[in-house]
């Protein structure tokens, strides 16, 4: 989703600060950028561009120090250098320009694209007459104020929903407002999800802000000479040790005298503090320390997840009287509530269903007050899990959110909060906090002091020790047509999200299913390029999901079979079979076995999977920390 920084500073110069912190929103997914900055001779410039930060880290230093200058008309028209490697579609304005100057208030903008196309005209910031402004979020009524805004002869530059915020803003100014009026009238017009941040070249000294329904974090720098408004609090890490969260509907405006005062108010205009919390990222949590990238990092991660979460994840929460439990959520998130469906059901003996957000959200619920209503997500921003848990609030439904993010939406409406410790997860694939979501579901099911996972661990660290097994796997998958991803039992959802992983990061069809229902359909799809991922723990399945095997095998399919040491008497033909690569994984048996181990035993393979996925993503050359189109945080429907 879109990332937001603004910058009011009492230094003589933001853009670095800009880029920098717009580096750090990266993560989120995007395919534009740009600033916004009002320059030491009071000029508006704007510089957007579609493509990486770099290439708006090139333009915004090519304008610097080719002394490409700006028209020194005022209040100026939004200008835009918009340069894009990929495209080479340079456009800029015909004009003389003075030359860039530099500026101590700021906005930054990285745009992934809801309405309109991938485009610089699409592209954040908008302006409007020395009004720029930068968006995150969906403007609902955008068509009616856009026809609106084009009778008062506004003319548009792109597609985009987000562009009417500016022309209003400056309409109202036209129309004699102060700046701060001018934006609050905006905000009163304005139906939707949204996060808004403006700035006005005649108002050089304030910025402005506004929180509704996307997230909005503020803080003042460590060394008090930045005041920052931003999406999340990662774009803030080193940069503000103490932060705070807008809540629903609060405006933030900050003024810069000798010193930055920033106040912020209520959605009725009222002065409101809102706590001061520390903002606990470091920079081991957003560096890749050492690792190519963060999704790599992060897998490795997976099994001190499962330590912290052992030692340190409070479930003070009680499930046990229940009649039954519902669980919520979206993508990797629903299938560690999938996941948690077999242990509850298994364990606690108690009926768990569970739902996509997005059919939940819009189902006539006919669901039993005597239920938990549990709803799982990384971001605790996912606007339809977010929607669905709104629902289940107003029902009067017991709710319970199970989040990576603190101060998130969700985390703050749940009735009842339990944070994953999973880290900072910057990669747009989730795969620490699925390990951590699933541990969150486990400690709920069985208390702390009857759970062994050393299963989960001794497989864990075989897979990290022959993670190049995988990787020549990888290489050998990498041109397939598509995939199939198939288990069962508790490896049915691991399956699930091995088959995500894979189509979100290399881009190639893959689906997951239930190992039993290969006759019904998916058998059809065998080819010699449909390349078959078997998730096949020894456990009380291993003889059918053999079988099964056996029956794609039969069919000239090439099958990966993941296993464990203990299958090793009773896959020798397998291993005979020159279509099937089986990788082996070893327990090292924990001295008795535990009843629970075969049902855990699956939540290894997730990291398998997790791998398999990253390594055929680099065999492809692919971005495997932001890939094409995804977010990773979807805070809009
Ligand atoms: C997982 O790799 C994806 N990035 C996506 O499916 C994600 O799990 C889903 O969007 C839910 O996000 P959340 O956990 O932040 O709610």
């Amino acid at each position: 989703m879109c990332g937001i920084i603004s910058i009011l500073s009492k230094k003589d110069d933001v853009i670095g600060d800009l880029i920098a912190s717009l580096r750090k929103l990266e993560y989120r997914g995007y395919d534009s950028a740009g600033i916004s900055y009002i320059d030491d001779n009071s000029v508006l410039q704007t510089i957007k561009t579609i493509g990486k930060i770099e290439v708006l880290e090139d333009l915004v230093t090519k304008n610097q120090t080719e002394g490409v200058v700006r028209p020194p008309s005022k209040p100026s028209e939004s200008e835009f250098l918009i340069g894009d490697t990929e495209h080479r579609s340079v456009v800029q304005q015909e004009t003389d320009y003075e030359e860039l100057g530099r500026g101590s208030i700021g906005i930054g903008h990285t745009r992934w694209a809801t309405h309109g196309k991938v485009s610089p005209q699409n592209a954040h910031p908008h302006t409007s007459n020395g009004v720029a402004i930068v968006h995150n979020g969906i403007i609902e009524n955008y068509r009616e104020l856009k026809n609106s805004l084009i009778r008062d002869n506004f003319e548009f530059d792109g597609e985009s929903d987000s562009e009417v915020i500016a022309k209003l803003i400056s309409n109202h100014l036209k129309n004699g407002l102060e700046f701060i009026d001018a934006f609050k009238n905006t905000i009163a017009q304005l139906s939707g999800t949204f996060a808004i941040v403006a700035i006005y070249d005649l108002a050089p000294n304030i910025i402005i802000g506004t929180k509704r329904g996307a997230p909005m974090t503020i803080g003042l720098s460590n060394d008090k000479l930045n005041f920052y408004i931003a999406s999340d609090a990662i774009a803030l890490s080193t940069l503000c040790d103490e932060i705070s969260y807008l809540e629903e509907g609060d405006y933030v405006i900050c003024e810069k005298s000798d010193q930055l005062n920033y106040r912020i108010l209520t959605e009725n205009w009222e002065s409101i503090e809102r706590d001061k919390v520390q903002n606990t990222i470091s920079m081991a949590d957003v560096g890749k320390n050492g690792f190519e990238d963060f999704m790599m990092k992060e897998i490795s991660e997976e099994p001190i997840v499962i330590d912290n979460m052992i030692t340190q994840f409070n479930c003070d929460f009680d499930i046990s009287h229940y009649r039954s439990i519902y669980i919520i959520a979206c993508g990797t998130s629903f299938y560690a509530g999938l996941l948690s469906k077999y242990w509850i059901e298994e364990m606690a003996g108690i009926h768990v269903d569970v739902e996509i957000a997005s059919e939940f959200r819009y189902r006539n619920l006919v669901s039993p007050k005597d239920s938990l209503y549990v709803f799982i997500s990384q971001s605790g921003e996912t606007i339809d899990t977010l929607a669905a848990m709104r629902k289940a609030n107003q029902l009067g439904l017991d709710t319970l959110s199970i989040v990576n993010v603190d101060s998130s939406s969700i985390a703050r409406e749940a009735g009842h909060n339990l944070k994953t410790l999973a880290g900072f997860e910057i990669g747009v694939a989730s795969t620490k906090s699925f390990i951590a979501q699933a541990m969150a579901m486990l400690m709920l099911t069985i208390k702390k002091n009857n759970l062994d996972v050393r299963i989960i661990k001794n497989i864990m660290h075989s897979i990290l020790l022959g993670k190049d097994k995988i990787k020549v796997i990888a290489e050998k998958i990498k041109d397939s047509k598509s995939m199939l991803y198939m288990g069962r039992g508790c490896s049915y959802p691991i399956a699930l999200e091995g088959a995500l992983k894979m189509k979100e990061l290399s881009y190639i069809s893959a689906e997951g299913y239930p190992s039993g229902e290969t006759k019904h359909g998916p058998i059809a799809m065998i080819d010699s390029n449909v390349y078959s991922i078997v998730i096949a723990p020894f456990d009380r399945y291993f003889d059918k999901t053999l079988s099964n095997t056996q029956e794609i095998l039969a069919r000239h399919g090439p099958v990966i079979f993941l296993t464990t040491d203990r299958a090793i008497p009773f896959i020798e033909d397998l291993e005979n079979n020159n279509l099937a690569d089986c990788i082996i994984f070893h327990e090292d048996a924990v001295p008795q076995e535990n009843q629970t181990d075969e049902l855990l035993r699956p939540l290894s393979f997730a990291m398998a999977v997790h791998l398999l996925a990253y390594y055929t993503a680099k065999a492809k050359g692919l971005d495997a920390d932001k890939p094409r189109n995804l977010a990773k945080s979807v805070t809009v429907e």
